[in-house]
């Protein structure tokens, strides 16, 4: 037994070779998710918290049907924790577990073709394409090993921008990690966390255009929240071009126009405050519903986030997305209550939607949830602790929805405190 375990140990360890991509055409046959299934991670967290009324009323929602709902937003396709992100195996494993809008963070190929990936310049750390040397030599920055296995300085940066299309086409998603101690460019590819998994990381699934993306979630019958991502290139793109951020930012939603997508099922994102202003303007019916990422507080501090609120609301923004730990702190009793930012927003009239969920690891080691939960750290002890957290975030903050990474668990709550729609 012991010996058979230390060779599938073994076998893990050293990166098997990736699958021939397979790059079947699944959108054509994408049909609505009748049965939403939540697996056993949300009945498993419940089972983990502290004893008392939150629990209880969690607990008898245990045997329910679940729905799902808009109020669950899948972040990366919503299958993080499992599955490549921003990919078809993604999208399907957050919509099986109820997502209602689904996300594809969009970036541009050199030849500017729309693609879904969280970074213009992450294909490094979540496809193959360092371990295919005529792409590798086509990086930013072409792989470079570490001078030892612990010097921990192996470096390489791939953007979607050094690639063509049909070359971006060629390649594995797998999970978004690199081990740094790597010599070879295979063990570069290995490195994930502990608390996800490379189960479903060999088969290949390639990388989405924008396009797949939209015929994907039309078919699932979903809404949609495309992220501009802010461009790693100086824009315009290559230099002279007519290819401007507004450009791209038009772009973006031409595809779903093209595609006959209503706007009242689109929310473009975007952490570019200047974004949504474009959309307001040139596109208001997708501009209404435009969401603006916030995370200024990590760079010029929370007082003068909250302080450019106002602006944001008078501009004619309607949704604020900042980070989880923006919106609540902990009273003196120790209880998680919303925070300035949050009561401001809403005395404004501005929605709230935040991230993200589900991408923290382990709650109850001493990193207590790290960044998603520095500002109530104090009293996150319990891996089921992430309950108390949405409770607020529900009831208190009354959030429009919540991305996370493993949309089981905010569908969990959604549907037990009947935030169905
Ligand atoms: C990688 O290198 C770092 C820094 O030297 C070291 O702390 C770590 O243990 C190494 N990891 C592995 C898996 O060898
Ligand atoms: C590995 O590299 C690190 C940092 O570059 C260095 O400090 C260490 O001495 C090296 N170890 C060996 C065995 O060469
Ligand atoms: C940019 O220029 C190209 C030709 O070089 C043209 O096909 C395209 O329509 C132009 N785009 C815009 C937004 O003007």
């Amino acid at each position: 037994m012991m010996s058979i375990l230390q060779i599938s140990w073994l076998a893990l360890a050293i990166p098997a070779a990736f699958a021939a991509p397979a790059h079947k055409d699944k959108t054509t046959t994408v049909k609505p998710v009748k049965r939403v299934q939540l697996g056993p991670r949300p009945y498993w967290l419940v089972d983990q918290m502290e004893d008392g009324p939150l629990k209880k009323r969690l607990a008898s929602c245990s045997e329910m049907e679940m729905k799902p709902t808009a109020w669950s937003i899948s972040h990366r396709g919503g299958g993080v924790l499992q599955f490549p992100e921003e990919t078809y195996a993604s999208i399907m494993a957050g919509t099986r577990m109820g997502a209602g809008i689904q996300e594809c963070d969009v970036t541009f190929t050199k030849d500017k073709q729309l693609v879904c990936r969280h970074d213009q310049c992450d294909l490094h750390t979540t496809t193959n394409v360092v371990s295919i040397p005529s792409l590798n030599a086509k990086c930013t920055t072409p792989f470079k090993p570490a001078t030892n296995s612990s010097s921990a300085d192996a470096t390489a940066l791939c953007c979607t921008s050094d690639f063509s299309l049909a070359e971006i086409k060629t390649l594995c998603a797998k999970m978004d990690a690199a081990n740094q101690n790597a010599t070879t460019p295979q063990e570069f590819l290995t490195g994930t966390p502990a608390y996800r998994t490379d189960l479903y990381a060999k088969t290949c699934g390639p990388v989405l255009t924008l396009k797949e993306f939209i015929s994907i979630v039309d078919g699932l019958g979903l809404r949609f929240t495309p992220e501009l991502k802010t461009p790693r290139v100086p824009m315009p793109f290559p230099a002279g071009s007519n290819y401007t951020q507004t450009a791209f930012a038009q772009q973006m939603i031409d595809e779903f126009k093209a595609a006959g997508v209503s706007p009242k099922r689109v929310y473009p994102q975007s952490f570019l405050y200047d974004d949504i202003l474009y959309w307001l303007k040139a596109e208001p019916a997708f501009g209404k519903q435009a969401v603006l990422l916030d995370e200024r507080a990590d760079y010029e501090g929370m007082e003068v986030a909250i302080a450019a609120l106002p602006t944001y609301a008078r501009a004619g923004v309607k949704i604020v997305a900042p980070p989880l730990p923006y919106l609540v702190s902990v009273d003196k009793k120790g209880k998680i209550v919303p925070s300035l930012y949050a009561t401001t927003a809403k005395k404004l009239g501005l929605k709230i939607i935040t991230w993200s969920l589900e991408r923290s690891g382990w709650l109850s080691d001493q990193e207590h949830g790290g960044y998603y939960y520095a500002s109530i750290a104090s009293v996150i002890k319990r891996e089921g602790d992430v309950f108390n957290l949405l409770h607020v975030l529900a009831q208190d903050v009354g959030v429009l929805g919540i991305f996370s990474d493993w949309s089981a668990t905010v569908t969990y709550y959604a549907n037990c405190f009947g935030l169905v729609f």
